[in-house]
């Protein structure tokens, strides 16, 4: 099958699955900008889109096609790396001269991919296992209500040090998914056909414009509580 035999049909996968998780990271980054919005002026937003994404059958179905979305994007990672070393054969051992205008991030997608999925495990721990999960299947090992979303994030970031510490190991994470998708995005529209000598600078600058709107999305929130909880010990 060209989709798994071909380099172009394995690259075409890693594209469409990456621009698929990128929508999904601005919605859930624009959804989490409601804490800060209920934080500063009382309002409920997050618990009620929360509730809406908690246990029913179109939110279920949606985690799964997530996950299946992230499955198979770091799979093909994996595939096309080893894939690369076996083509390299004895070359890999050759000293490698710095190449002209190949960015960092291209070199270290890997490592920067596998840096974003090892925090979205100990993330989806902190969160989703207490919300989504313990209301599908009523194992509960927070004391806050599972749709509490507020509640739960809030516990998290504003937790006296250790909140500062979860906030310092958030902005970690979201340095490196900056890296991670300001290569992705323009390679993957590349990798898709958008791409002439004239739109390779101007899709290299789309990728960092919506890399920089994603994880800024994230960032805001992430800084919110960190000076709210700065705010907190100092009182
Ligand atoms: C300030 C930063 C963030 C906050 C406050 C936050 C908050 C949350 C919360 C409360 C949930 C549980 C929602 C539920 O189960 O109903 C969740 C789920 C999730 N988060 Fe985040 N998140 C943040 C950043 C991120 C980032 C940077 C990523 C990816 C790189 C990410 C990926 C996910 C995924 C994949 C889920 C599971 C979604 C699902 O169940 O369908 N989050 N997040």
């Amino acid at each position: 099958m060209w989709l798994k035999d071909s380099s172009i049909g394995r690259k075409f996968i890693m594209s469409i699955t990456g621009l698929f998780l990128v929508l999904f990271l601005l919605f859930h980054g624009s959804m989490n900008l409601c804490l800060v919005i209920d934080d500063l002026f009382g309002t409920e937003a997050y618990n009620w889109i929360c509730a809406m994404l908690g246990a029913n059958w179109y939110a279920v179905a949606g985690t799964g096609v997530l996950a299946l979305g992230v499955l198979v994007h770091f799979g093909y990672a994996i595939y096309l790396t080893i894939l690369n070393y076996r083509a390299r054969g004895n070359d890999r051992y050759a000293i490698e001269a710095r190449q002209e205008g190949v960015d960092w991030e291209s070199k270290n997608m890997l490592v920067l991919g596998i840096i974003v999925l090892g925090f979205l495990l100990l993330h989806l721990y902190n969160f989703w296992f207490k919300m989504q999960f313990a209301e599908l299947t009523g194992i509960h090992t927070s004391m806050f209500d599972p749709q509490d979303g507020s509640a739960i994030v809030k516990a998290l970031f504003t937790n006296g040090w250790a909140g500062i510490i979860y906030c310092l190991l958030y902005i970690v994470w979201l340095c490196a998914l900056w890296f991670h998708l300001n290569h992705g995005i323009w390679s993957a529209l590349q990798t898709l056909g958008w791409s002439n000598l004239i739109w390779l600078k101007r899709i290299k600058v789309i990728g960092t414009i919506f890399a920089t709107i994603t994880v800024g999305l994230f960032m805001i929130v992430t800084l919110y509580f960190l000076g709210v909880n700065i705010g907190q010990m100092c009182a």
